[in-house]
């Protein structure tokens, strides 16, 4: 379901009497929301606004009996104005369209709170946040819900109030954050899809129809094409599972014949049952999330294409589930990767590095100028960072630099960790060129260690999203669940890369 966001002109307020109004109160300074209002409407909140100090998250909803505007005004509380900035936005226009929900409103009309902000940022950055809260998976529902199902309308149509002097920049902000939107709740429903029904071979018909979607070049490499690639490591996982294993490729051409390659590499795990090494029975089942760094990139993908930018961007998702059979691999085989190298492999569950094992050595092969993987990789990263971070490791501190400064503009924050050699030491193995495990200490590098194996001298990082792809402690614009994590953080980075 697409949601519809127009703008429409502070000076033209007869053009936006819609249900709901929201309006951002700052903590800092109130009084500039009311001065902002037309008359009549503050008229009809009256003294209400006695009750709005503009703490950040508080929300009071007003009822005005306006024969012509809104029927009701939502004044949210944005916080202190230094703590001001995309995310505030972000959080605001979420609560808009939350208030809106929980009345059964099918529309609202935001306006947009600048605060200082570059105003297509601020555009952006309010449609991010409109779209994402509107997001919901409900494909598997019947049609009669559950009493605690939430509320059953759906906002469908979001008008936001800009300033008359900003509407091309406002344009152009809308644009972004519709495609930034549109790819991370493709994520999401990906995510949210269970095991039974996202396996691999739905993940890659579900690329070729976004592919076809949003005009992007698509491969989808099926068990032969695999075993011509010599992807033994994503074969081998493969191995205990009855569901055939898939290679997406999904191309965005848009740097011209000459231009470099950047690749986004995602592991597209659609359940991670651990395999011979078998995870524990409690909480498994949210290792249907072990596809979201894939899921992001297809996501990442899409937007690239809708932004139609300057640039040429792969995307690469190897794709299988890590079940047990007798055919499953064991610990203790060694396996050889698509570039030659040999892995012991210690515990079957250290299967994404595997997998992306032989998706960096294909990068490579390509000539990507630089790689970024995100993956669902360790467990140990959430004892790191929790989650509010993804863990960032990479071999070129540019680009790490880069990812950290595009994580914190989309909302999105990734955090280092360092790559000393001597973590790499963890890795040796007494009778291959490495063993698939480093031990208890310093998971989340060991693993990031031994991707590094695997792209060479490309400048190459990788996201740890095992803390922040998904969870039960959503922010205003999130759901239980998946999060699409870090689609914003790889689009902004890619759109930071444009000269
Ligand atoms: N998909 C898991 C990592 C994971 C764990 C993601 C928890 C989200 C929540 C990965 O394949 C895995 O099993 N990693 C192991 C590595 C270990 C065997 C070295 C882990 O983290 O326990
Ligand atoms: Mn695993
Ligand atoms: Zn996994």
């Amino acid at each position: 379901m697409t949601v519809d966001v127009r703008l429409v002109r502070s000076d033209e307020p007869a053009g936006y009497c819609a249900e709901l109004l929201a309006v951002a109160v700052s903590e800092s300074d109130p009084g500039t929301a009311w001065a902002a209002l037309p008359e009549p409407l503050l008229e009809a909140i009256g003294p209400a606004r006695r009750d709005v100090r503009g703490r950040a998250g508080h929300v009071v909803v007003v009822h005005t009996a306006l024969a012509e505007g809104p029927a009701r005004v939502a004044l949210i509380g944005v916080g202190k104005s230094e703590d001001w900035n995309a995310e505030a936005l972000r959080r605001f226009a979420a609560r808009a369209v939350r208030a809106a929900e929980e009345r059964e409103l099918e529309a609202c009309t935001i306006v947009v709170h600048p605060g200082g902000l570059d105003a297509a940022l601020a555009v952006q950055a309010t449609a991010e946040g409109a779209l994402l809260a509107a997001w919901r998976f409900e494909e598997l529902r019947s049609a009669a819900l559950e009493p605690d199902a939430g509320p059953r309308t759906r906002v469908s149509a979001v008008d936001l109030v800009i300033e008359a002097g900003h509407r091309t920049a406002a344009e152009a902000g809308l644009a972004v954050g519709r495609a930034l939107a549109d790819g991370q709740n493709f994520a999401r429903t990906l995510q949210s899809r269970p095991g039974n029904i996202a396996t691999p071979a739905h993940l890659g018909v579900a690329a070729e129809s976004m592919a076809r979607e949003v005009g992007l070049e698509v491969e989808v490499l099926g068990m032969e094409r695999i075993r011509e690639e010599r992807m033994h490591a994503l074969l081998a996982v493969n191995q205990g599972s009855a569901q055939e294993a898939r290679f997406i490729v999904l191309r965005h051409r848009g740097g011209g014949t000459e231009g470099p390659w950047v690749a986004l590499v995602g592991k597209g795990l659609t359940f991670d049952a651990g395999g011979i090494s078998i995870k524990p029975a409690l909480g498994m089942e949210e290792m249907k999330f072990d596809m979201s760094g894939g899921a992001a990139v297809m996501g990442a993908l899409r937007a690239a294409a809708d932004l139609d930018l300057p640039l040429n961007v792969v995307g690469l998702v190897p794709s299988t589930e890590n079940l047990i059979s007798g055919e499953a691999v064991k610990p203790g085989d060694v396996i050889q990767t698509r570039g030659g190298r040999t892995v012991e492999v210690i515990n079957t569950d250290a299967e994404g590095r595997l997998i992306l094992a032989d998706a960096l050595d294909y990068a490579k092969e390509l000539g990507a100028a630089a790689i970024v993987d995100a993956a669902t990789l360790t467990g140990a990263v959430v004892v790191a960072l929790g989650r509010h971070a993804t863990a960032v490791l990479g071999t070129d501190d540019e680009l790490v630099q880069a990812l950290l400064g595009a994580g914190e503009l989309a909302g999105e924050r990734c955090w280092p960790l360092p790559l000393w050699s001597e973590y790499r030491k963890q890795l040796k193995s007494e009778v291959a060129d490495m063993m698939n495990v480093g031990g208890r200490e310093a998971g989340t590098i060991t693993a990031a260690w031994f991707l590094r194996e695997f792209a060479g001298d490309v400048p190459w990082a990788h996201l740890d999203i095992a803390g922040t792809a998904y969870g039960t402690e959503p922010l205003p614009y999130q759901r239980k669940g998946a999060y699409g994590v870090p689609v914003r953080l790889l689009v902004e980075w890619l759109r930071g890369r444009v000269a």
